[in-house]
C-alpha cells in the first residue's frame, strides 16, 4: 500500500484570492503547496484592463510572506467594453494568461459581466488569433432555467454556438459540475479543456440540503446529483489531459456565508491536496494525481511544468483548523465530511 507520493509541485488553474486583508489571509494557504495559480478577476471593481491586472499582481506579490514562492497567473474580466488591443498587449507582455467570461449575474461579483456575446466578438477573435484561453463560467442566467440545469443548458445554447462563431478559440470550461459537461469537453477537440474543483469531487446536492442547510457547501455552479459527481470523479482520475485542477477556492468571511442570503463559494485552499490524494486513492488512481494537479493544466496553458516537487504522506487522520483567521474575518475551511489520512509534508 502506498504510504507516500512525490509529485511535481501543483498549480491551481482557478483561484479566488480577493484583495486587501482577505488576500493577505488566504494567499499563504495556496502558496504553501501551489507554485502558480490562475487568479480570478472578480474583484469589486473587477480587473478589466492590463494596467489593473498589473497592479493586482503587484498587490498579490506584496502580500506574499517572505520566504514563500508563488507566481500569480493573471486574468482579465471580460466586459462588453473590453479593448482587444489592451488584451493582446497584456498577453504579449506575459502578464495575462487568460480572459474570464462571466455571464452577467451568474455568480459573485458578476454584474459587470457579458450580457450579449456578440458584443465581444472582436475580443474573442483576437484571442483565437493569439492563442489566449477564455475561461468560462458556464451557466445561463435566464430566470426560467432551473439552477441545477444552468450548466447543461449553457453548453448547448451559449458555449457551442460561441465556439462555432470563433473557430480556434481556446476555451476552459471552469468548475465543471455535470456529466453533460464532462461529455462535451471529452469530445471537444484540442482547443477545449475543463477545470474540476476539489469540492465537486466530494459533494452532491444532498450534502448541501439534507439534515439542515449547509452554507459552507454552497458554491456556484451548485453541486448536482450523485451521478454527476461520479462522472466528475471519472474525468479527474481518468488520465485525460483535457481535465485538470482548478480549485475555485473562494473565501468569504463566515458572517457572509452563515446568513439569510449567504454568498456562494467553498474555501479549499488549505486542504485541497490532502483531499485530492484521498479521492485519487479511493479511485485507485494515485498514479494519476500528478497529471491532474501538476501536468495537464500547465500543458493546456502552454507553461512548463514546475521544477519542484511536493511529498504527500499517508499517516493518521489529519486535522485542519475549522477556520482560518483573516483580517477580513474568519473563513471556514472546507470539511470533506470523512477522515482524510493524507497530508502534504512540510
Ligand atoms: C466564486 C466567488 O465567490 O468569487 N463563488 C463560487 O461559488 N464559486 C465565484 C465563482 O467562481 O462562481
Ligand atoms: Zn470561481
Amino acid at each position: 500500500m502506498t504510504q507516500s507520493l512525490t509529485i511535481r509541485r501543483p498549480d491551481d488553474f482557478h483561484l479566488h484570492l480577493r484583495d486587501g486583508a482577505m488576500l493577505a489571509g488566504v494567499l499563504p494557504e495556496t502558496a504553501r503547496h501551489f507554485a502558480r495559480a490562475i487568479v480570478m478577476p472578480n474583484l469589486v471593481p473587477p480587473v478589466v484592463t492590463g494596467d489593473q491586472a498589473e497592479a493586482y499582481r503587484d498587490r498579490i506579490l506584496a502580500a506574499l510572506p517572505p520566504g514563500m514562492a508563488f507566481e500569480p497567473l493573471m486574468t482579465l474580466y471580460l466586459t462588453e467594453a473590453t479593448d482587444p488591443d489592451d488584451v493582446a498587449a497584456a498577453a504579449a507582455a506575459g502578464l495575462v494568461r487568460a480572459v474570464k467570461l462571466y455571464p452577467a449575474g451568474a455568480t459573485t461579483n458578476s454584474h459587470a459581466g457579458v450580457r450579449d456575446l456578440t458584443r465581444v466578438q472582436a475580443v474573442l477573435e483576437r484571442m483565437a488569433e493569439i492563442g489566449l484561453p477564455l475561461c468560462v463560467h458556464g451557466e445561463v442566467t435566464t430566470p426560467e432555467v432551473d439552477i441545477f440545469d444552468r450548466e447543461a443548458v449553457f453548453l448547448d445554447t451559449v458555449l457551442d454556438p460561441m465556439r462555432r462563431r470563433v473557430p480556434g478559440l481556446r476555451v476552459v470550461m471552469e468548475h465543471l459540475t455535470t456529466a453533460e459537461g464532462v461529455a462535451y469537453v471529452r469530445d471537444g477537440g484540442p482547443d477545449l479543456a475543463a477545470t474540476i474543483t476539489t469540492h465537486h469531487l466530494i459533494l452532491n446536492r444532498n450534502h448541501i440540503l439534507v439534515g439542515g442547510i449547509r452554507p459552507h457547501y454552497y458554491c456556484l455552479p451548485v453541486a448536482k446529483r450523485e451521478h454527476h459527481r461520479l462522472a466528475l470523479r471519472a474525468a479527474a482520475t481518468g488520465d485525460e489531459p483535457r481535465f485538470f485542477l482548478g480549485t475555485d477556492s473562494a473565501p468569504h468571511p463566515d458572517h457572509l456565508k452563515e446568513t439569510a442570503c449567504g454568498c456562494a463559494g467553498c474555501f479549499t485552499a488549505t486542504n485541497t491536496m490532502a483531499i485530492l490524494a484521498h479521492v485519487f486513492e479511493e479511485e485507485s488512481a494515485l498514479d494519476r494525481l500528478e497529471g491532474f494537479t501538476s501536468l495537464n493544466g500547465a500543458a493546456f496553458y502552454r507553461l512548463p511544468p514546475n521544477p519542484g516537487t511536493i511529498r504527500l504522506v499517508k499517516a493518521g487522520p489529519v486535522r485542519w483548523p475549522a477556520r482560518i483567521e483573516t483580517g477580513a474575518g474568519p473563513v471556514t475551511v472546507f470539511d470533506p465530511g470523512c477522515a482524510v489520512h493524507w497530508h502534504v509534508e512540510a
